[in-house]
Parts: C-alpha cells; sequence; structure tokens
C-alpha cells in the first residue's frame, strides 16, 4: 500500500497538496437530493452532506465550491478532473468500483418503492406492483442503483428514467407513475412537503453510500477514510443524521 502510495504521488503528485494550493475543495453532486443536499429560498446550498463538506473544507483550510453535473455523467466528470470527488449519495457497488475507488461508507440505505396513497388508498406492496405485470409504472432517476433495482425486482414493469429524483418523484406526485424506486433516505423529505408519499414497509435491498474517488488520488481516498472514522467516532455523523433526516 505505502509504495502504492509514495508512486502515485511521485508520478500524478499530491491530490491534497493541489487541493490546498488551489484553494477550493471542488465536490461533484446533481442538481438536488435533499436532505442530502439542495437550494434554500435564500439560493444557498444546504444538507447533509454540504454540511460534511464544509467541516472536510475547514479541516484541509480551504473553501468549498459544488460542481454541478448530471447524475448519469456524474463519474466520468470525476474522471475528466472536473471537481476532486464525488459526495453525492452514491452506493458503492463492484461496477462503480471497477472505475472510483470508494471510501468506506458513511451512510447505510437500501432501495425502497415509493408510492401515492391517493393513488392507492389501502398501500401498495412490492406483491401488488409484481402482479401488476407490464402494467405497472415504475419511475427512477437515470442511472441510479433504483433504475438497476426497478429493473430487477420488476422485470416485466415499464420502467420511466428521468435525469433528477424529483422529476421521478413528481410521477408519483402526479399519479402518472404507480411507483417509484430510490434510497429509502429520501422519504423524509418528499413526504414532508407531499404527505401522501408513502413507502412499502421492507426495503428490496440494504446499500452503503462512499465518496468516489479518483483510482490515482490515493492520498485524497485515505485521508477521506480518516475523516469519515473520525466523523463516525466523534458523533458528528449521528447529529447530522438527526438533523436532516426525518425516519
Ligand atoms: N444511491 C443511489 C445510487 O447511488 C442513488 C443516488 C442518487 N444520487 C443523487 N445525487 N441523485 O445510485
Amino acid at each position: 500500500m505505502m509504495v502504492v502510495v509514495i508512486l502515485s504521488m511521485v508520478i500524478f503528485g499530491g491530490k491534497i497538496e493541489e487541493i490546498q494550493k488551489r484553494g477550493v475543495l471542488l465536490i461533484g453532486q446533481d442538481p438536488a437530493y435533499a436532505p442530502f443536499y439542495g437550494v434554500n429560498t435564500k439560493g444557498e446550498r444546504i444538507g447533509y452532506e454540504v454540511e460534511l463538506a464544509k467541516m472536510m473544507a475547514d479541516v484541509l483550510g480551504v473553501k468549498v465550491k459544488f460542481v454541478i453535473t448530471n447524475w448519469d455523467g456524474i463519474i466520468p466528470a470525476l474522471l475528466a478532473d472536473k471537481f476532486d470527488f464525488i459526495l453525492a449519495g452514491m452506493t458503492i457497488t463492484p461496477e462503480r468500483a471497477l472505475k472510483v475507488n470508494f471510501t468506506t461508507s458513511y451512510y447505510e440505505t437500501g432501495q425502497i418503492i415509493f408510492y401515492n396513497s391517493d393513488k392507492y388508498p389501502n398501500g401498495l406492496t412490492e406483491n401488488d406492483l409484481k402482479k401488476m405485470g407490464n402494467k405497472a409504472k415504475i419511475a427512477v432517476q437515470l442511472g441510479t442503483t433504483g433504475e438497476f433495482a426497478a429493473r430487477k425486482f420488476f422485470p416485466e414493469a415499464k420502467i420511466l428514467t428521468f435525469e433528477t429524483v424529483d422529476a421521478a418523484a413528481y410521477q408519483i406526485i402526479t399519479k402518472k407513475a404507480d411507483a417509484m424506486v430510490f434510497d429509502e433516505l429520501y422519504y423524509g423529505s418528499i413526504s414532508k412537503k407531499y404527505p401522501a408519499i408513502k413507502t412499502t414497509e421492507n426495503l428490496l435491498n440494504k446499500e452503503k453510500l462512499g465518496i468516489a474517488v479518483k483510482k490515482e488520488n490515493i492520498d485524497l481516498l485515505l485521508w477521506l477514510n480518516t475523516f469519515i472514522e473520525c466523523v463516525k467516532t466523534d458523533g458528528t455523523l449521528d447529529q447530522l443524521k438527526q438533523k436532516w433526516m426525518i425516519e
């Protein structure tokens, strides 16, 4: 490991040094994913991951800037050096880990079915959706593990893909789709705005979220791992969860 770190620093230079020289930490996110990030009425970016990013920047002694890109193109944008890493509720998957390195996880969630209880007053279950076969319309955010889970669990259903999670959610809000499959942690923010939106009881799967770093930036990866370990241990992550997540 040590040899890899030293070699990569010789070949590529230290990424942390580059960030500190630049004076700004560049973070890749898509437009909005409440309660991880979004824009408040004053136009400020707020949320769990926004606060986490600011804490990182404070330790590094730099400012923080969020570089916004489409979710579907977020890994290619990282590989093209548009920002330093992706802190955007990204699920750690072995397929993605072929392209990027993931830090240890800072949050656990899973895929769940969201539906509109005005459309389904008696509730909607995974089985109900399966029974609907090719009549079921399921909205997802393009390129998310929600899309992958929807295709896997409901192979017959019509999967409607959208650029942002809010656009996918709009389909169930307006009752155009029967369901949406997405990270469970989105429930708090959507149900606050639209109380008719509910989820099924059980998760379809369990997932862990991590920060995605370019393969060669080993110094940054190790530093982020240490950062996560510390904010886990000292209670910061629990406090952020209490502040931003409604379960
Ligand atoms: N956790 C899911 C995934 O990694 C969904 C992430 C959606 N993130 C976002 N920023 N919109 O695919």
